[in-house]
């Protein structure tokens, strides 16, 4: 199964990805990673790994327009499935609609709990036992739609959002790999 992977940032869920589709066993391969930052540092990851990457800033671009480009690379790539991995910006409708069913999502909190930004400082504000990480299938809204896969960590005395975040990033880079495998063993790949 083709993978395209979509990130803004240092892209350590990308690397867990991609070292896991490095096995014999794994039934998905990377075919693109594409960011909105052409320096995001996830890309030069990526093309150390000998991962075809495309990136572009979204600068000035309309959302449907900058979503239609990335569809059209994933495309040429032969993308089946979506993988968006700390892609910090909300699709159009439109991008949504075309990948429907066929495009996961990694969020650091025990969804529906905490959407949003500032998950690991809202889990400690509230004082909270416990938070953790969420795989769900992307729907039109953010973090939102069926969860598919998840992680739980405690939340200890003294932790701060950092603290807490390392302990949860332990977890995606676990999980994420693992969800992806069985995701596209279960779903129909996109023609
Ligand atoms: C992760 O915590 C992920 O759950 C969230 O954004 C962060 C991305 O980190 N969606 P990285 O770019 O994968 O290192």
């Amino acid at each position: 199964a083709r993978v395209g992977v979509l990130i803004s940032g240092r892209g350590s869920n990308m690397i867990a990805l991609a070292e896991a589709a490095e096995r014999p066993t794994c039934p998905y391969e990377i075919a693109l990673v594409a960011a909105n930052d052409p320096d995001a540092p996830g890309l030069a990851r990526a093309r150390m790994m000998g991962i075809e990457t495309w990136g572009l800033s979204h600068a000035g671009m309309k959302r449907a327009a900058f979503d239609a480009l990335i569809d059209a690379e994933l495309r040429r790539a032969g993308a089946e499935y979506v993988a968006l991995a700390g892609y910090m910006r909300l699709l159009s409708p439109e991008f949504v609609e075309r990948w429907a069913g066929r495009m996961i999502n990694i969020h650091p909190s025990l969804l529906p709990a905490y959407k949003g930004l500032d998950t690991h400082a809202r889990a400690i504000a509230a004082g909270d036992a416990e938070s953790g990480c969420s795989v769900h299938v992307v729907t039109a809204g953010l973090d939102d739609g069926p969860v598919f896969a998840s992680a739980r960590v405690p939340i200890k005395p003294g932790d701060t959002p950092d603290s807490l975040a390392a302990r949860i990033l332990v977890e995606e880079h676990r999980l994420y790999p693992q969800a992806l495998a069985e995701f596209v063993t279960r779903v129909a790949p996109r023609s």
